[in-house]
């Protein structure tokens, strides 16, 4: 099973895209590429790729400002990003998402994070009852109380590799898919980085 999910937050051939395809579940993508490349740039990248394209703009707005972005975006996006913070009235409670799958955030990977924020955004993903859930695999004790907490929605985890998690340390937690982005993407040469991580993360599924 495909379990790596590879962010572009800074551009990549196409070319390589597409020799990754067979070794990944997703993409996922945000303000930094479509600022570097453009919304037309992340299409043309995008199209064609058998993929699931999730968009990580971490919508934090009002309904209308949200569903503004997703209008735009929804020809070439299977998912969207948003906070759990903003709350479910005004807001997530009203957006509309025109059959894409939504994720919430419920952790950040940075070491600045304050995880006292949890009761409140589990209360509100409990609510909203989204498709999936974003938990940190540098927090693996975060990870499990998620999986407890959810044990049916999918939980996707950021933070391996050029943030310290090692591959397959969440999905050993309890995650199901694995984020990464300039592990792969920053190496010389993406494609075999790409199956070396993945030989690492069966390795350690295989202990866990
Ligand atoms: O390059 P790296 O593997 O650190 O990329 C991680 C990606 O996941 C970035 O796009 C980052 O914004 C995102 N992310 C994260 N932590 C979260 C949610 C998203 O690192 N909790």
């Amino acid at each position: 099973m495909r379990r790596i999910i590879l962010s572009i937050d800074e551009p990549i051939s196409k070319e390589k895209l597409v020799e990754m395809e067979d070794g990944l579940a997703a993409v996922k993508v945000g303000w930094p590429l479509i600022l570097s490349i453009g919304v037309d740039g992340v299409n043309k990248l995008l199209t064609g790729l058998g993929l699931k394209k999730i968009f990580d703009l971490k919508l934090a707005d009002i309904d209308n400002t949200m569903n503004l972005i997703v209008e735009k975006l929804k020809p070439m996006a299977d998912a969207f990003i948003a906070h759990s913070f903003i709350g479910v009235r005004g807001s997530l409670g009203s957006l509309n998402l025109q059959g894409r799958e939504l994720y919430l955030v419920l952790s950040m990977s940075h070491p600045g994070w304050n995880e006292s924020f949890y009761p409140y955004l589990r209360e509100v993903a409990m609510e909203v009852n989204p498709e999936g859930l974003v938990a940190p695999a540098t927090r693996p004790s975060v990870i499990r109380k998620v999986r407890e907490d959810f044990p049916t929605k999918v939980v996707i985890s950021p933070g391996v590799g050029a943030q310290g998690a090692e591959p397959g340390d969440a999905i050993c937690s309890g995650a199901d898919y694995e984020i990464m982005g300039r592990a792969i993407y920053l190496s010389e040469r993406p494609v075999e980085k790409l199956r070396e991580i993945t030989k690492k993360m069966e390795d350690r599924l295989y202990e866990c």
